[in-house]
């Protein structure tokens, strides 16, 4: 069942929980997420970068996830993740995205609100939710890279959750995308004081790594109701095949389905332990 971020985020900031964002980009992560999410019995958001688009076409990757989440009673989010233009947002809005990021963190502070009222306007016909950005947020997420963090100013994210209208604010509070930077640190202090001025639900970016359970679990308290994880992702699959491979009786193997099983299993497993984490299981 597919739904937008505006139908399962307010829910869980009230209560508490968040929803994982797990970003892919071909059918076995796809399958991974959903089956997941089936297991667990929680909402889920499954997210492409432009690069995934790229990648796989938007096409087919927006029926992989559309036909996916049709058979199943769980509710699924397909977002954009990181969108750098209008322009890509309305191509994906129209494709059938539930949902869509346009990152604009980069741009002065007006022409993000600006770039948000614009795609805010348009997804509302399609019923369609909107995440921002003020950040940047260090690290590289696909197309997108910031060399260092702009940590967000709680009175800049009330203004512009008021101005923007967006949905979901994505928050630069010390995380970083990829893999671990050297200062990488969650501020659970600047979270908490933008979570008291900020009331639409807030997104955690970069949470792969450097912020222990503990500290997600705080952030959650802060108001953190969506938490986009990526590289954790792509570290358990390709771990999972070098293992595979590593081992004596699979050196010949050939079969894709075998092997591509392989990364699936352990993509599923890691989504599963994310959902645990942020306190979905069950949350439907
Ligand atoms: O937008 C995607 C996420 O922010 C990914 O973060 O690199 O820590 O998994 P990550
Ligand atoms: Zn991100």
């Amino acid at each position: 069942m597919i739904v937008s971020l505006s139908e399962l985020l307010p829910r869980a900031r009230a209560k508490g929980y968040a929803i994982g964002a797990f970003n892919t980009t071909n059918l076995e992560i796809t399958k991974a997420i959903i089956e997941a999410a089936v297991e667990a019995k929680s909402s889920v958001i499954i997210q492409t970068s432009e690069k995934a688009i790229d990648y796989a076409g938007l096409n087919p990757l927006r029926a992989l996830v559309l036909e996916m989440a049709a058979s199943v009673k769980v509710p699924v989010v397909l977002h954009l993740d990181h969108g750098r233009t209008f322009q890509v947002a309305k191509q994906c809005l129209e494709a059938g995205y539930s949902s869509v990021m346009v990152d604009a963190s980069r741009m002065p502070f007006r022409d993000n609100v600006y770039t948000m009222r614009k795609t805010v306007a348009y997804a509302r016909k399609f019923k369609a939710s909107v995440e921002g950005e003020l950040g940047p947020i260090a690290g590289q997420e696909d197309y997108v890279h910031s060399a260092k963090a702009y940590k967000t100013d709680p009175e800049h994210a009330r203004m512009f959750a008021d101005q923007s209208e967006v949905d979901a604010l994505a928050v630069s509070v010390g995380l970083a995308h990829g893999l671990k930077l050297k200062e990488e640190k969650l501020d659970l202090k600047l979270l908490k004081q933008i979570s008291e001025v900020v009331e639409i639900p807030l997104v955690l970016h970069g949470a792969s790594k450097g912020a222990t359970e503990k500290e997600i679990k705080q952030a959650i308290g802060y108001g953190v109701a969506k938490i986009n994880i990526d590289t954790a992702l792509r570290v358990a699959w390709s771990s999972a095949l070098r293992a595979f491979f590593a081992a004596k009786e699979n050196k010949d193997a050939y079969d894709p389905r075998t092997i591509l099983t392989v990364g699936t299993q352990a993509v599923k497993q890691q989504v599963l332990r994310h959902m645990k984490l942020f306190g979905s299981v069950g949350k439907k």
